[in-house]
């Protein structure tokens, strides 16, 4: 199955200048005891965002050229999707908001961390979605450094 997990702000706010927007302490603790041993899906830029290979998760990375790096490089993100979307195990796509926004339909659960923040400079968004086709569980609700913050978890219907 093919579940999305990520930090939005109020307006889907996901990123900017290939970086993060929200540095959560908390978040990053939730992101990696949840995908912790499983698959990890990004897109190519994200893959660029991060300051090393995530440790104990094999690192599959979407991108129409090579990286040397990855445990496996995904060309064609929608067949791999269509091929993934009745296993047993859980596939974590982790941005960002391209690669999300192929992933969306195929999604069976959405983590979402929802920060009570906003930044008008950002430059990727997480799409926009029907949540009345989902179930809405709240996972945790937390503040950090005055970021008041919400871990949701959608289950598709
Ligand atoms: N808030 C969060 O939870 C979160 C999580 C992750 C990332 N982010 C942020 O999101 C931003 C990056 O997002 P982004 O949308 O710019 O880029 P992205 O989705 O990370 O990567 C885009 C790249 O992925 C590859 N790709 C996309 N669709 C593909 C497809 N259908 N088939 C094959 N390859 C495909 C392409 O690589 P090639 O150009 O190599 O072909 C494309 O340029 C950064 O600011 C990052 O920090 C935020």
């Amino acid at each position: 199955m093919i579940s999305l997990i990520a930090a939005v702000g109020k307006n889907w706010e996901l990123g900017k200048n290939g970086d993060l927007i929200f540095h959560i302490k908390e978040d990053m603790r939730y992101f990696k005891e949840t995908t912790m041993g499983h698959k990890v899906v990004m897109g190519r830029k994200t893959w660029e965002s991060l300051p090393r290979k995530l440790p104990g998760r094999e690192n599959i990375v979407a991108s129409r050229g090579e990286i040397p790096d990855a445990d496996l490089v995904i060309h064609d993100l929608n067949k791999y999707l269509q091929e993934n979307e009745n296993t047993s195990e859980e596939i974590f796509i982790i941005g960002g908001g391209m690669v999300y926004f192929a992933a969306l339909p195929y999604a069976k659960y959405i983590y979402l961390t929802e920060v009570e923040a906003e930044d008008e400079r950002a430059d990727s968004y997480f799409p926009e979605f029907d949540k009345l086709k989902y179930n809405r569980e709240v996972i945790k609700e937390g503040k950090s450094d005055d970021l008041a913050y919400t871990f949701v978890k959608y289950t598709k219907k």
